[in-house]
C-alpha cells in the first residue's frame, strides 16, 4: 500500500512488547505501543498523527460522554506464515463506520485517511500482530464528539482514533444463551444498525441479569412482541435447520455484520441453502424439539464463530448437539481462518495487505 498521506509519527521510547505473553492473550486488556489520532475541526480533518498509546485530555462537557455521540468499529489483522500482515475486509468496516457516522450526525471518514491510518499504525506495531492459531490483532477504530458544550445538538468537532490489541479467542467454550423477553437491544427505526456506543451500554444491564442466571449472553428479540430473533449478545446469530443456514434478515435494528456476510458467502460457496428472513423463537424451539435444529452460533469480529450449546426459553434450558468437524460452523470457521492467514486462496479478495 502506498503512503499517500503523511502521518506525523512519534515513536514510543518505552515499548511494552516485552511484557506481552503471546500464550496468554486476553481480549482487550493489553494495547499495542501506538495509536492513530486525527481531529475534525472547522469543518475539516486536520493533520493525522501516530503517537504512543496512552491517556488523553478531553472536555468533560463533550457530548460523547453526555449524549453518546460516539461510534466504533471492530476489525482484525492477521499474519501469514511468511510474516506478511493483512486486514480482513477493511473497506466494509469503513463503509459501516460512515453509515454509523451519518446516523449519529458525525462527519464521514475519508477512505485514504482510514486506510493509511490503519496501515501505517499496523506496520509500526507489526511485532504486536500474533501468529498463534486463533489469534489476531484486534483493531478498534472509533470517533467521538469533542466540543466542550452541554447543549443537545451535534458537536462541531470530533476525534477519530485507532488503537489495536493482540487477542486470542473471545469465548473459549460453547455459549449458554437465553431468549430475552422483556428488554430490547434496539427497535425498528432506532440505531441498532449503527455501531453506536450507546447500543452496547444499554445492553449491559439485561445481559448482566442473564449472566446472574448462568447464561453468557442473550438472544435478543424484536421490540414489538419479542417474537423474532435479532442478534445474540454483541454478535449476529445463525442456525442450521435441516441442512439450511438460517439467519435473521438485516433491518434497521440489526447490525450488518462483516463476519455475518462472510459466513453466508462461505455457505453459498459450499452449496448450502441460505435463508435470510424473519426467524421466530417458536420456530427455533420447534426445530429443537423435532431434532432438525442442528446448530446455533454467534458470528462477529471479536468472537469470530461462537457455537451455542444451550438455549434458555421460558425458564427451561435446551441443549444443542455439540459441534463436530462436519458441522457447518466448524467448516466455515476453518475456511475463514485459512483465508485470513493466507493458507487458502482469497477468492473473494477480502484480504488487504498493510
Ligand atoms: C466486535 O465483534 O468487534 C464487536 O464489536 C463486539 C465487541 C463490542 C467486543
Amino acid at each position: 500500500m502506498l503512503d499517500t498521506i503523511t502521518i506525523r509519527t512519534q515513536r514510543t521510547t518505552a515499548s511494552r512488547l516485552q511484557q506481552l505473553d503471546p500464550d496468554r492473550l486476553e481480549f482487550g486488556k493489553v494495547f499495542s505501543d501506538h495509536m492513530f489520532v486525527v481531529d475534525y475541526q472547522d469543518g475539516e480533518w486536520q493533520e493525522p498523527q501516530i503517537v504512543p498509546y496512552g491517556d488523553m485530555a478531553v472536555s468533560p462537557a463533550n457530548s460523547a460522554l453526555h449524549y453518546g455521540q460516539a461510534i466504533f468499529e471492530g476489525m482484525k489483522a492477521y499474519k501469514n506464515p511468511q510474516g506478511d500482515i493483512a486486514l480482513f475486509r477493511p473497506y466494509d468496516n469503513l463503509q459501516r463506520l460512515n453509515l454509523s457516522a451519518e446516523r449519529m450526525c458525525m462527519p464521514a471518514i475519508p477512505e485514504e485517511l482510514f486506510m493509511q491510518g490503519l496501515s501505517q499504525l499496523i506496520r509500526l506495531d507489526a511485532n504486536w500482530v500474533p501468529d498463534s492459531p486463533g489469534s489476531a490483532l484486534y483493531i478498534r477504530p472509533f470517533m467521538f464528539a469533542t466540543d466542550g458544550f452541554i447543549g443537545v445538538r451535534p458537536s462541531d468537532n470530533y476525534r477519530f482514533m485507532i488503537f489495536t490489541c493482540p487477542v486470542g479467542l473471545y469465548y473459549n467454550k460453547p455459549l449458554r444463551v437465553r431468549f430475552e423477553e422483556k428488554f430490547v437491544r434496539s427497535a425498528e427505526g432506532g440505531a441498532g444498525y449503527a455501531k453506536a456506543a450507546g447500543n452496547y451500554g444499554a445492553a449491559m444491564w439485561p445481559t448482566k441479569l442473564a449472566q446472574q442466571e448462568g447464561y453468557h449472553q442473550l438472544l435478543w428479540t424484536d421490540s414489538s412482541a419479542h417474537q423474532f430473533i435479532e442478534e445474540s449478545g454483541t454478535m449476529n446469530v445463525m442456525f442450521v435447520i435441516d441442512g439450511r443456514v438460517v439467519t435473521p434478515a438485516l433491518s434497521t435494528s440489526i447490525l450488518d455484520g462483516i463476519t455475518r456476510k462472510s459466513v453466508l458467502q462461505v455457505a453459498h460457496d459450499l452449496g448450502m441453502p441460505v435463508e435470510e428472513r424473519k426467524v421466530s423463537a417458536t420456530e427455533i424451539m420447534a426445530a429443537q424439539a423435532n431434532g432438525t435444529l442442528q446448530e446455533a452460533f454467534g458470528v462477529g469480529t471479536a468472537a469470530t464463530i461462537a457455537p451455542i450449546a444451550v438455549i434458555g426459553f421460558q425458564g427451561q434450558d435446551y441443549t444443542l448437539p455439540a459441534p463436530s468437524m462436519t458441522s457447518f460452523s466448524q467448516k466455515a470457521s476453518a475456511i475463514l481462518s485459512a483465508i485470513r492467514t493466507g493458507e487458502a486462496p482469497d477468492t473473494h479478495n477480502w484480504m488487504v495487505q498493510v
